[in-house]
């Protein structure tokens, strides 16, 4: 299935994406082996990101698999990449696109997204004094990935980690609305205020860390060590990830969920021709909610930090 993104020509979108975001790093053959797995699985929308260090691995399993004859045109992907928030004003936009489609070796890419709310000063590991951190001039950025879309470097324009209050300010300012809010969603952390005023607003919802991101530096067992999810799972005859997905799914949300392992792709696709019932949502919506990530944990506990942190 594809969802309609509202904004950007009414581009489509496949609802469930390949995550290419690992920590430690996946090594380059690794990666690019299981992307080339996931497109011969049957993925078609790929999430990378400037910061991930993966979109050159995801350049090279796209060139592969068109070789092997996987696809037939480069086109038949959606390829989300994402501005690095040390790039994140006007004059700066294009030309880390183009450093992105260079790694990438595409053309366009279907979805350019600011990847943080922030902007940072100076490129350094983390955490980081807290002048380095600085708002976002929104106008500013806004502008230059409209330059993205009006040069054909990207098809689709959007945002992650944005709180209501920025998506606010950045519809009031935008000639092109964002198509696209990216963010942390999974059972374990519903987002439920964010969602309703995207949907007011035209703007479609993705999640990230759909499966909260298990075994991963940033994630944990939240989502699949549920119980409430696990007991789902044994009544249904599917795994725990299965019922996480489709109770994603059937809030109309589409997600990136990583897995480079051939057998859990495979399952994460395994969405669709079936459905939780009334009971099983209503526990669901109960479930006891916990955020995975903050910026805090990464950046330090800056002021400007903590406000987004609390809004998201
Ligand atoms: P692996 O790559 O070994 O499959 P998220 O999508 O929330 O970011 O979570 C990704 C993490 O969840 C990865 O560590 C991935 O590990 C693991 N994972 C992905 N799919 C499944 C699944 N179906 N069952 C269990 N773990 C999964």
């Amino acid at each position: 299935p594809e969802v309609t993104l509202n904004s950007c020509d009414g581009i489509t979108m496949p609802v469930i994406g390949m995550g290419t975001s690992s920590y430690p790093r996946a090594d380059p053959e690794t990666a690019k082996a299981a992307i080339l797995e996931a497109i011969k699985t049957g993925y078609r929308h790929f999430d990378t990101a400037f910061i991930y260090g993966s979109e050159q691995d995801l350049g090279e399993a796209i060139a592969e698999a068109l070789r092997l004859g996987f696809i037939n045109s480069r086109s038949e992907l959606f390829i989300t990449t994402k501005l690095w928030a040390s790039f994140a004003e006007r004059d700066l936009v294009v030309p880390a696109i183009k450093a992105s489609l260079r790694n990438l070796h595409v053309e366009y890419v279907d979805m350019y997204i600011i990847h943080w709310p922030f902007k940072l000063k100076e490129v350094k590991s983390t955490p980081v004094e807290k002048e380095i951190v600085q708002p976002l001039d929104l106008k500013s950025v806004w502008e230059g990935m409209e330059g993205c879309k009006r040069l054909g470097l990207a098809r689709a324009i959007g945002v992650s980690n944005f709180t209501c209050n920025m998506l606010q300010d950045l519809l009031s300012i935008a000639k092109i609305p964002p198509a696209l809010n990216q963010v942390e969603m999974n059972p374990a952390w519903q987002l439920k205020n964010m969602r309703k005023f995207c949907k007011a607003k035209g703007i479609h919802v993705t999640a990230f860390s759909p499966l909260g991101a298990s075994g991963t530096k940033w994630g944990d067992d939240r989502v699949l060590g549920s119980d409430v999810l696990q007991d789902i799972a044994k009544a249904k005859g599917k795994t725990t990830a299965q019922i996480s997905l489709r109770w994603v799914y059937e809030q109309g949300v589409s997600m990136v969920t990583k897995s480079y392992n051939k057998d859990r792709m495979k399952q994460n696709l395994d969405i669709f021709g079936w459905s939780l019932t009334e009971e099983e949502l209503d526990k669901l919506t109960h479930h006891p909610q916990r955020k995975g990530v903050t910026f805090a944990s990464v950046l330090g506990a800056h002021d400007i930090v903590l406000q987004i942190d609390a809004q998201l």
